[in-house]
């Protein structure tokens, strides 16, 4: 009876055990929505992942079919997903939205899951009807939604997941996240009280040119300058470190530079190229494109300016302060501060009531040590819709000198226009049109040959900067034009997608730079920038500092696209380096290239003129790439060096190259800047 009790007990409990499981796997077999993770850890190639909200915040749209959950963002996109193998599947739709219809996107949705890819899409473009992704997710651990660009750039690819959703085997705690750190570390050490003169070995100018030169030194003040063996018709003033005046006569000036304080002195010598060429070495300033663009202004300008001499920046080299588009009149705008008669009777143009009148903004910046820059488009309008330079290149010309301006950066935009003789004025239509060999070939550089002429018939110096995306190889003949720098790539933005696409796209231009010629890959994006939505960049700090190594590398042209008043800790890190700054205003004017890949490892070397060599350990990875070193031969370093951390300020290591190890660590997306300095 007992025995006969405890097996009717047994069984119940039994039947209580196997019912309870059951309830459990129902409660289980969970569903979660992709839009309840985090988004914000996704990377894409432009603006903000968005929850149930496309790229631009508009409601999720494919091919005329609305859909009320999904993420939105635009490729190239990679959102990483922890599943730990609690998942079973993933389904989804996917497609382009209609926000971006006549844009011309193609992209192609990919599903990765430990590192194999599941499932593809194929390329999509505009109004494709969505298509199902449908995965079994079974013993995967880390799933990538990945959106590539469909193969003619990541222009305007608005791309949705929509109904996205994970059957989970009831654990509901699915992560997304973001390999790369965000710690933000500070490298360069704090300049000293005594002086170090930082200023470029080799300056250029044309004789009879006006003449300004900063000696930019750091260092306590007050500071008393020297120039011993100036060429006739120049003169330094002592106290600021200012060299004005004209040179009459061609030829080379080997100038020795003195700065003096309480703390102690230091010298340079300055080779001074009074002849053909100027931008002997790469541009520094300042643009007010990516920080302000249409809403910049003469008061935004001179604040910038000013904040250059405030934050120091003015004694590490930074000279430009440019201002882009929108100083103009516009064609249409509602804004009233943007309308007016767009030129005088005589065809001079009339700048916008927000700048009024340009001599004294240019005197203002002039005075204070730096130079000033100017925007147009040989076109009819800019990239922006104001009053472009055709028809009137000369008269613009003239107007730049006239006021006093120092560099000129001067956009295609609308001239595929005029190419075509089309009256549609939206200049994105054209912006892209490439013209390749032959005939063509003339046309593309025609406008640039125009007003590069012009510009040298000025009784001024003005830096040309050719801006045309790279069409038409430009590098090959951008100097020919009288072009000083060209950009070599579409506009660039504050993500890692952006400025590692730039970065791998620089090895077919390398080798046409040299002093007064340079590949430009856009404007810097660090600090607060946004295109008139001022935010922190969006690059994790190891990415900027991998950033400004590579443009310092690629001797390209240093223009700083962030709001200068509100420079934090570490921008001014990142821009105060002058060791980094070195290796860019390099006099050989050489630009590196990658010479050794290892898996995601991307060696850079540049030459360099007192023989050393920069080399950049770049680590385009999502993993921390760590080991020791040996293949110095692959990177033309050879014999006994000295090895220096050039952010660090350091020496690190002497070494036989040929038999020595180096030990690297070099974070994900982040960066080692070393000189190799050869023993005598
Ligand atoms: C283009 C250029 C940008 C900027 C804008 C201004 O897009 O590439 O750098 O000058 O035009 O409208």
């Amino acid at each position: 009876m007992k025995v006969a009790l405890k097996m009717k007990m047994l069984t119940l409990l039994g039947l209580f055990l196997a019912c309870s499981t059951i309830g459990m796997n129902r409660a289980s077999a969970q569903t979660v929505w992709l839009d309840q993770l985090d988004l914000s850890n996704a990377t894409q190639g432009s603006g903000m992942p968005m929850k149930n909200k496309t790229v631009d915040r508009r409601v999720l749209t494919i091919a005329g079919k609305t859909y009320e959950r999904g993420f939105g963002t635009h490729s190239v996109s990679s959102l990483l997903i922890l599943l730990e193998g609690k998942a079973t599947s993933f389904t989804a739709q996917v497609g382009i939205d209609d926000e971006v219809i006549g844009r011309n996107p193609a992209a192609e949705f990919v599903v990765m899951g430990d590192n194999k890819k599941l499932w593809s899409s194929g390329v999509m473009r505009s109004n494709d009807t969505a298509r199902t992704c449908s995965v079994s997710l079974v013993g995967v651990k880390k799933l990538e939604l990945l959106v590539n660009d469909g193969g003619n750039g990541n222009y305007y690819d608005h791309v949705d997941w929509v109904n996205a959703k994970f059957e989970t085997t009831g654990e509901t705690s699915l992560k997304t996240y973001n390999p790369i750190s965000s710690d933000k570390y500070i490298l360069t050490p704090p300049a000293a009280a005594t002086p170090r003169i930082n200023t470029a070995k080799v300056f250029g100018v044309r004789p009879g040119s006006p003449f300004q030169f900063l000696v930019a030194t750091t260092g306590d003040r007050p500071m008393k300058f020297t120039a011993k063996g100036l060429p006739k018709g120049l003169k330094i003033d002592s106290k600021t470190g200012v060299i004005t005046g004209k040179i009459a006569k061609a030829g080379t000036y080997i100038v020795s530079l003195g700065a003096k304080n309480a703390k102690g002195k230091a010298e340079k010598t300055l080779r001074i190229v009074c002849g053909d060429q100027i931008a002997l070495t790469p541009p520094m300033g300042w643009n007010s494109w990516n920080c302000f663009a249409n809403e910049v202004s003469a008061d935004k300008v001179k604040r910038a300016a000013d904040a250059m001499v405030k934050s120091g920046l003015i004694n590490h080299g930074w000279t430009y302060i440019n201002i882009d588009d929108f100083w103009e009149n516009h064609r249409d705008s509602k804004d009233e501060t943007l309308r007016g008669k767009l030129r005088d009777e005589a065809g001079y143009i009339i700048p916008n009531s927000r700048f009024v009148d340009m001599k004294p903004l240019a005197d203002y910046v002039h005075n204070l040590g730096l130079k000033i820059g100017l925007y147009s488009s040989p076109g009819p309008w800019t990239c922006g819709g104001c009053a472009g330079s055709y028809g009137y290149e000369k008269q613009d010309a003239e107007s730049y000198a006239k006021w006093g301006f120092d560099y000129l950066k001067y956009d295609w935009c609308s001239y595929g226009n005029v190419i075509n003789g089309l009256k549609d004025n939206d200049p994105y239509k054209v912006s892209s049109l490439s013209y390749n060999g032959g005939g063509e070939l003339n046309t593309a550089m025609k406008p640039f040959k125009v007003m590069g002429e012009l510009l040298r018939s000025q009784p001024r110096d003005i830096v040309f900067s050719v801006c045309q995306y790279g069409m038409s190889d430009v590098w090959k003949w951008g100097g020919s034009v009288n072009g000083n720098c060209w950009r070599t790539t579409n506009d660039i933005n504050d993500t890692w997608v952006s400025v590692k696409n730039i970065a791998l796209d620089q090895e077919k231009s390398a080798p046409y730079a040299k002093p007064g010629n340079w590949n430009d890959p856009d404007m810097l994006v660090v600090g607060t920038v946004g295109w008139g939505n001022p935010h922190p960049s969006r690059l994790k700090p190891d990415e900027q500092y991998l950033h400004i190594s590579l443009w310092s590398l690629f001797s390209a042209p240093l223009l700083i696209g962030c709001d200068m008043e509100k420079l934090d800790e570490f921008t001014l890190n990142l821009l105060t380096n002058d060791e980094v700054i070195e290796i860019n205003q390099d006099p050989l004017g050489k630009e590196a290239t990658c010479v050794h890949t290892i898996g995601d490892l991307r060696i850079y070397v540049k030459e360099l003129e007192d023989g050393s060599k920069a080399v950049g350990f770049c680590n385009f990875g999502i993993e921390l790439v760590n080991m020791s070193y040996n293949e110095f031969a692959k990177l033309g370093i050879t014999g006994q060096n000295t090895v220096r951390d050039l952010w660090r300020q350091k020496d690190i290591k002497s070494m036989d190259t040929a038999n020595d190890q180096l030990d690297i660590e070099v974070p994900a997306h982040g960066v080692l800047l070393y000189k190799f300095i050869p023993k005598k």
